[in-house]
């Protein structure tokens, strides 16, 4: 659109340009007129008017004075400030004139005088008849008419202006060849008709005997005819005046009506000021003084005077009318221009958007092409995907078949295992291989358990699992299942409430499926409070008594908002960090809930802690017929019996008595959240090692500080922090770094073993592992210590006195101590102050443990370390010895030399002399 809008404004651009236009230069012309009032100066105007239409770029504005001098000074002024390019004059009087005339000259302004004269020279031209002349011409005629003899009286213009001065002079110079003719009345009529005939009338008697009136112009004449007309004196006498203007009025009129003898033309010279204006203005030659001729009109020739005269006013009127229709014309032809450039730029409108279009639907014949071909590949694509899902679909059956076999071949191999340790359990065996088969027994029923939801899950999704409904008293079913987890309670002092609100309650449902729902629940109460934690399960009726609600709740650990939403997904492992027993018994507690029409939902609030309600309905109307059996007592009795699978799975306890054994010399810290393995693992190590335990990530690190082990086994996959974090954490610390870590885990990929190494693991060991070779491994790791440490004291110095084996205590503290003076090492102020204020002990304390745990004072402490790195630092660095001696804390190299010398009995440079053979 945009590029549209510019083209059309670039074409109509380019029209007006087509148009050769000049460039015109405007000017501005300021015309000071004495007086606008009388006829002669609007014939003056006309006459302007008419010559200016031929000068479109003339602008022409008249300031009337009315007569007043003072009036026409201002509105010279008024030109000269606004800068006209041109000033036309016409002064009342000459003298008060002149100097502003002058002044617009200084300044550069051209100046006309036009008609009246100023007092001097200094204008630019001069139009105007030679009234001089005019004075001499009307003295002839008055001495002819006169024929050499009368008396005369004289009606003067203003006597300041320059054409009554040289009227008169001319008339007087003539006349004084005459002594015949005498003036014998002078008359201010200053130009103007009624001043001339009030001051006439005033001056006038008979006795002056007057024969001839001259009036400066023609209407002051007039004025004295008519002041003698009514006092009826004018017979006789003779009137004659100057200007001979034309039309009603004028001179010319006054002459052919008789009332004046003779008038002198005076040409008003309005078209030559224009004219000459335009010369000056465009730099053209001119003439300075422009004089217009005058002549005498009487009764002679007024009448041919009269018809040239009309016949020209009628030549002005033709061409004004021409003038106008031209203007008209121009009018017509501009609009139509206007017009023409609207309908081109129209047009120019109309082929673009013409183009746009063609344009936009050539490209949209393109994209229906493209979309065409995507749909086509989107088509292919669909349907390629419909095939590859109905191959996933049938390989996923092939799966689900292959695993529910597979799952079917172990129930065999593990009901084989149970019964010979069901044997060997009873028969009488040692306590350890007790425990061992006891633990055989709790995996592989676990195992069957886990392999028997499987199926379950598969008879659901084949919809082959039915509800087989009994009626049954609920509320000792319930707190059967309950009773069952009594013993865990006790032991994790884990405070387990049942309630039920009706004594008995008989309700349709099937044994199997409520058992391993209200067990799952259980289950995972326990499974997630912790001890000394509580589990209740509550049962009663609902509001309107058709519903038996169960509430299992806990203030375990509780799920997260995102575990909450996949409770009870299938494979929804998020939190349960591989815990598929937890994910598929949730899920299937709520299958089986759906089987009775009944619904399970759970609230839980990370660390406060969760509640599952399990509602049924009462009653048999919402089972089908198939779904109801009737069972004889004793098979209800063979029934619960079998639940127990499930059940002695659970009961089958870890034995975590406390170690017995007498005390050994090395300590081995079990970071271990599974508690079989973690009581399995405490047993074998326990005949080599003290074994401390923890149950997840953070209780380890807080371990390991307590009790400094010399070797950390830890799970990598726990709850919280895992055994990675673990490892980091520990190893970035000073006070534990140095104690070997080895990890355990089922993850077998490599990237989970580089990750344990990076992490700072000394070995990384998988699952399933043999004991055996774990326990020898953990030797083998802190023998390895044992010799670096010996080594390092050994390297200490040669009278390092001996130091009894440190309490668990003590070791905290040489870890503490000496991992505080290894960081601060490079710190020459380092004193025992400021170590034991870093330890959060007294100097003294400091002091004395120092001496007792390590053999040396603290400060002998720190400069045989010092001394010890500065010897490592000469065999295995590229620094100079001042380097060395800065980098291990000395503040000079010389008192480190004298140090090192009295250490060593050689200076640092004979010592890594005598290395470097
Ligand atoms: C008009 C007029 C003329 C006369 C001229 C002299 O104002 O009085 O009649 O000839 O001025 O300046």
């Amino acid at each position: 659109m945009r590029i549209l809008a510019i083209s059309v404004l670039f074409v109509l651009a380019g029209l007006s340009s087509c148009e050769t236009k000049q460039e015109v230069r405007e000017y501005t012309i300021g015309f000071s007129q004495c007086t606008g009032g009388d006829a002669w100066r609007r014939a003056m105007h006309e006459e302007m008017e008419r010559e200016l239409s031929f000068y479109p770029n003339l602008i022409f504005e008249i300031k009337d004075a009315k007569n007043s001098t003072q009036v026409q000074q201002q509105h010279i002024k008024s030109f000269i400030a606004a800068g006209v390019d041109l000033l036309v004059v016409s002064p009342n009087e000459a003298e008060p004139i002149t100097p502003l005339v002058e002044e617009a000259v200084e300044k550069g302004i051209p100046v006309i005088i036009v008609d009246r004269r100023t007092a001097s020279s200094k204008y630019t031209a001069y139009v105007g008849a030679n009234n001089y002349e005019i004075g001499q011409l009307t003295g002839q005629y008055i001495a002819e008419l006169l024929k050499g003899k009368g008396n005369i009286a004289e009606v003067w213009g203003l006597e300041g202006s320059s054409p009554a001065v040289d009227r008169h002079r001319g008339l007087a110079d003539v006349l004084n060849n005459y002594p015949d003719i005498h003036t014998v009345l002078k008359v201010a009529g200053e130009w103007e008709h009624e001043i001339a005939k009030a001051q006439f009338a005033r001056a006038y008697h008979d006795s002056l005997q007057v024969d001839l009136i001259f009036g400066h112009n023609d209407v002051m004449a007039v004025g004295a005819f008519e002041s003698l007309k009514s006092i009826d004196k004018a017979r006789g006498k003779l009137f004659v005046g100057v200007d001979g203007l034309s039309g009603p009025n004028g001179g010319l009129q006054f002459v052919s009506d008789g009332v004046l003898n003779a008038t002198f033309l005076y040409p008003t010279g309005g078209e030559e000021v224009i004219n000459l204006a335009h010369n000056i203005l465009e730099g053209k030659p001119f003439e300075k003084e422009n004089i217009l001729s005058s002549t005498a009109i009487d009764s002679r020739n007024v009448h041919i005077m009269m018809q040239q005269t009309d016949k020209i006013l009628n030549q002005q009127q033709n061409i004004e009318r021409q003038q106008k229709r031209i203007s008209e014309q121009l009018l017509v032809y501009q609009n139509q221009r206007n017009i023409l450039y609207v309908l081109l730029g129209g047009m120019v409108v109309i082929i673009v958007f013409g183009a746009l279009t063609l344009l936009a639907l050539q490209e949209k014949k393109k994209i229906n092409k493209v979309l065409i071909h995507k749909n086509e590949e989107v088509i292919q694509q669909r349907n390629e995907i419909a095939r590859m899902a109905e191959k996933a679909d049938k390989a996923t059956e092939a799966k689900f078949k292959f695993f529910t076999n597979i799952s079917h071949e172990f129930r065999t191999p593990l009901t084989l295992i149970l019964g010979p340790v069901e044997d060997i359990l009873k028969s009488k065996v040692s306590r350890e291989l007790q425990q061992d088969m006891l633990l055989v027994k709790s995996n592989a029923l676990r195992l069957l358990n886990l392999v028997n939801q499987l199926m379950d899950f598969r008879k659901i999704e084949n919809q082959k699992m039915q509800l087989q409904a009994s009626e049954n008293d609920i509320v000792s079913f319930v707190k059967d299942i309950a009773a069952s987890f009594n013993r865990e309670a006790r032991k994790r002092n884990i405070s387990l409430e049942v309630h039920s609100e009706p004594k008995t309650l008989k309700v349709y449902f099937d044994l199997d499926k409520l058992d391993k729902v209200l067990f799952n629940l259980l289950s995972n109460a326990f499974k997630f409070t912790r001890n000394e934690g509580k589990v209740s399960l509550h049962l009663s009726l609902s509001d309107n008594c058709d519903k038996v609600i169960i509430i299992v709740e806990d203030n375990g650990r509780g799920m997260s908002q995102e575990h909450l939403t996949h409770a009870f997904d299938r494979f929804y492992t998020g939190e349960a960090l591989g815990n598929l027993s937890t994910g598929l018994g949730l899920a299937l507690s709520k299958e089986f809930v759906d089987l009775h029409k009944g619904e399970i939902i759970v609230h839980s609030e990370k660390w406060k802690g969760t509640r599952f309600i399990v509602s049924l309905p009462l009653g048999k109307e919402h089972l089908n017929a198939s779904e109801i059996m009737s069972f004889e007592p004793e098979e209800v009795n063979t029934l619960l019996r079998d639940l127990n699978i499930q059940k002695a799975a659970h009961l089958v306890e870890e034995d975590e008595q406390d170690d017995i054994t007498a005390a050994k010399e090395f300590t081995v810290l079990l970071v271990e959240d599974n508690a079989e393995l973690r009581t399995f693992l405490k047993n074998k190590l326990s005949a080599d090692f003290n074994v401390v335990v923890a149950s997840d990530g953070i209780s380890g690190i807080q371990n390991a500080y307590d009790t400094v082990p010399d070797l950390i086994i830890s799970d990598v996959m726990m709850p919280g922090k895992s055994g990675i974090g673990l490892t980091a954490a520990l190893k970035k610390d000073k006070r534990t770094s140095h104690i070997p870590i080895m990890l355990l885990t089922a993850r077998e990929s490599l990237q989970h073993k580089i990750e344990g190494v990076q992490s700072g693991a000394d070995l990384y060991i998988t699952k399933p592992f043999n004991v055996q070779y774990l326990i020898e491994q953990s030797k083998s790791l802190i023998k390895s210590r044992t010799h670096l440490r010996e080594h390092y004291n050994s390297a200490l110095s040669a009278d390092a006195p001996k130091v009894t084996s440190p309490k668990k205590q003590d070791k905290k503290f040489i870890n503490e101590f000496t991992a505080l003076v290894e960081e601060h090492l490079a710190d020459a102020s380092l004193s025992a102050n400021e170590i034991a204020q870093l330890m959060g002990m007294s100097r003294v304390q400091v002091y004395r443990k120092t001496k007792l745990l390590l053999g040396y004072s603290v400060n002998d402490y720190v400069v045989n370390v010092r001394l010890k790195k500065a010897k490592h630092l000469l065999l295995n660095s590229q620094m100079n010895i001042s380097e060395i001696a800065f980098t291990v804390g000395f503040s000079s190299s010389t008192y480190f030399s004298t140090n090192f010398k009295n250490h060593f009995k050689m200076t640092p440079s004979e010592f890594k002399a005598s290395h470097l053979v």
